[in-house]
C-alpha cells in the first residue's frame, strides 16, 4: 500500500532550498515552471550519484563503453526515431480559463476525490481508452463525470488533442525561406545520440556483441503539466544505457538487466520494500517489452527508471532514414546451423534512470525528523539526511573546539592530509553543537572535532551522523577510517 505524505514531501522541498540543495531557477524573476538549479551540496550529491551509476556501468563492465555526444542531433534523427510523430501527450484545454492539462492528470486528480471503488472504475476506464487512442470518448468520460477545471470551476472543454513534448529552436544564424530547414530539437531522451554512434563506438572500441553503450546528459521535454518539484522537469538528466544483444537473446538481457539494475539500487542500503516493479501493459512505440522500476515517494510509488526492450527499432530506423547500414558481423558459430550468425541489426536492452529523479529518491530516503529527548524532560527535534555516505556532499567536516590554542592550525592540518581523497569541509564558527546540526542537516556522515585533548595525544573525536555517538581516535586513522566506510 502506497502512502502519501505531502507534509514530508513540502518539508523535503524546504529544506532542499534552505540548505543549498535545489533552488527554483531564476528565482529573482519568480522562477520558472519546473526548471530548477542545483545549489553547492546539491549539485556535489548530484555529481556523486551521477559517477556512481557512471562507474557502476562503465568501469565495473568490461563490455560497456561510455560516448558525451551532443544535445543537437540531425532533425532527421527525431523522425527516424518516431519522436516527431508519437511523441506526445493528450491534452484537454479548458475554454474559460485557458488552461491546459494533460488527460491523464485531470482525471487522475478527480479520481483522488473518489470513493475507492468508483475511483478504480474511472481509472481503468481512462486506461482502456487512452489505450486505445479513442480520444472523443475520453471527451466524454471527462463530461460524464462533470470534471471542472480547477481555475474557471467549468466543465467548458475543447477536444482532446495530441501535443508533441519536444522543444524545437531555430539553428544557424541565415534564415532560411523554409523555416522548417533551420528548425532543431532540444533532444527528449539521450538514447538517440548512442544508437546513431552504434558503429563509430563498436569499431574504434572493438566491442564484440553483446555489449553496452552508457551516456548521462540533458534531456529535455515540454511537459505540459509539470509539477511535483524536480519529480518532473522540462531540463533534467538522464543515465541510460543501451545494451546491444543478439537477436533472440533479448527476454535474457531484459531480466538481467532488470536484476542487475535492482541490486544498483539496493547497494545504496536502500530497503526492499521501497521498491516494486511496474510491468507495462501496453511499451512505448519502439519496445516489446518495458517497465519501470517505482520507488515510494513520499508522494506515493512512482518511477524512478525504465527498462525497456527496445528490439531493433531504433538502429532499423536509423538505417531507413540514413541509408547507412548499422550492422554488426557476428563470427561467432551458431550451433543450430554450424555457421557464423553473419550479419544483423542487434536488439537493444536500455536501462534509463533520471538523474535528478534519483536525487530526489536519495532525498525523499535521506530526509528525517527524529525527536530527541532532552534532560529536562522536553525533547526537541535533530533534522538528518542520511544520505548514504559514499554519495553524501561532504565525508568529513573538522572542527576546532575554538578559535584558538592552536587548534584550527592542526584542524587545518588534517584538512590538508584528507581533502585530495575525499570532499572536506572546515568550519570554526559557532558552538559545537550548532555546527553538528548543520552537518546533519546537509548529510555530512563524519564530523571531526580537534580539542585540547588533541595538543597532548594526537587524537580526535569523530561523531557519527546517523548515531550520533562520539569516539576517539589517532589523527593518522582519520583518513583510512573515512575512505573504508565511503568505498
Ligand atoms: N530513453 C527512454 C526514455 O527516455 P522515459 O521513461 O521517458 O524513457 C526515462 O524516461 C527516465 O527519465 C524516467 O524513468 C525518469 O526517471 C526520467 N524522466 C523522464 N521524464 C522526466 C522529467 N520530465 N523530469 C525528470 N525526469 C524525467
Amino acid at each position: 500500500m502506497s502512502t502519501n505524505d505531502n507534509n514530508k514531501f513540502q518539508a523535503i522541498i524546504a529544506h532542499a532550498k534552505e540548505y543549498g540543495f535545489v533552488f527554483p531557477s531564476s528565482e529573482i524573476y519568480d522562477g520558472l515552471s519546473a526548471v530548477y538549479d542545483y545549489g553547492p551540496w546539491g549539485s556535489e550529491l548530484k555529481k556523486n550519484i551521477r559517477d556512481y551509476w557512471w562507474k557502476s556501468m562503465t568501469q565495473m563492465h568490461e563490455n560497456i563503453v561510455g560516448v558525451d555526444a551532443a544535445i543537437f542531433m540531425h532533425p532527421t534523427t527525431w523522425k527516424a526515431s518516431g519522436h516527431v510523430d508519437n511523441f506526445s501527450d493528450p491534452m484537454i484545454d479548458n475554454k474559460d480559463s485557458k488552461k491546459r492539462y494533460r488527460v491523464d492528470h485531470l482525471i487522475e486528480a478527480h479520481a483522488e476525490t473518489l470513493p475507492e471503488q468508483e475511483s478504480a472504475a474511472l481509472l481503468s476506464e481512462m486506461e482502456k481508452l487512452l489505450a486505445e487512442e479513442d480520444f472523443a470518448a475520453v471527451k466524454k468520460l471527462i463530461e460524464d463525470h462533470k470534471i471542472k477545471c480547477s481555475i474557471s470551476g467549468t466543465a467548458n472543454w475543447t477536444d482532446v488533442r495530441q501535443f508533441n513534448l519536444m522543444f524545437k529552436t531555430e539553428f544557424g544564424a541565415v534564415a532560411s525561406d523554409n523555416q522548417e530547414d533551420n528548425i532543431v530539437y532540444l533532444r527528449p531522451e539521450t538514447a538517440q545520440g548512442i544508437f546513431v554512434n552504434f558503429l563509430n563506438v563498436q569499431k574504434t572500441a572493438r566491442m564484440k556483441v553483446p555489449f553496452g553503450i552508457a551516456q548521462t546528459g540533458k534531456a529535455f521535454r515540454n511537459e505540459i503539466v509539470a509539477r511535483q518539484f524536480i519529480f518532473r522537469m522540462r531540463e533534467f538528466e538522464q543515465m541510460e544505457m543501451q545494451f546491444f544483444c543478439r537477436p533472440g537473446t533479448q527476454k535474457e538481457w531484459f531480466e538481467y538487466w532488470k536484476n542487475a539494475r535492482k541490486q544498483w539500487h539496493l547497494s545504496l542500503g536502500i530497503p526492499e520494500e521501497k521498491y516494486r516493479w511496474h510491468p507495462h501493459a501496453k511499451p512505448a512505440f519502439y519496445a516489446d517489452n518495458a517497465g519501470d522500476i517505482e520507488y515510494e515517494f513520499p508522494i506515493g510509488f512512482k518511477e524512478v527508471e525504465g527498462i525497456h526492450s527496445r528490439t531493433d527499432y531504433d538502429l532499423t530506423q536509423h538505417q531507413t532514414y540514413s541509408k547507412k547500414k548499422l550492422q554488426y558481423f557476428d563470427n561467432d558459430i551458431d550451433e543450430a546451423t554450424g555457421k557464423p550468425y553473419g550479419n544483423y541489426v542487434p536488439y537493444v536492452i536500455e536501462t534509463s534512470i533520471g538523474l535528478d529523479r534519483m536525487f530526489l529518491l536519495i532525498l525523499s530516503q535521506a530526509y528525517d525528523e527524529e525527536t530527541l529527548a532532552k534532560e529536562d524532560g522536553s525533547s526537541e527535534t535533530r533534522t538528518v539526511l542520511r544520505i548514504p555516505p559514499k554519495l553524501a556532499p561532504i565525508k568529513l567536516a573538522i572542527l576546532p573546539l575554538t578559535k584558538k590554542d592552536g587548534l584550527p592550525e592542526i584542524a587545518r592540518n588534517i584538512m590538508n592530509n584528507c581533502r585530495d581523497e575525499f570532499y572536506c569541509f572546515y568550519e570554526e564558527k559557532d558552538a559545537i553543537g550548532k555546527r553538528y546540526r548543520r552537518m546533519d542537516a546537509i548529510g555530512t556522515p563524519f564530523c571531526i572535532t580537534v580539542d585540547h585533548q588533541t595538543k597532548e595525544d594526537n587524537t580526535v573525536t569523530i561523531r557519527y551522523r546517523d548515531t550520533m555517538t562520539q569516539e576517539r581516535l589517532p589523527i593518522a586513522a582519520i583518513k583510512e577510517l573515512v575512505k573504508d566506510k565511503i568505498k
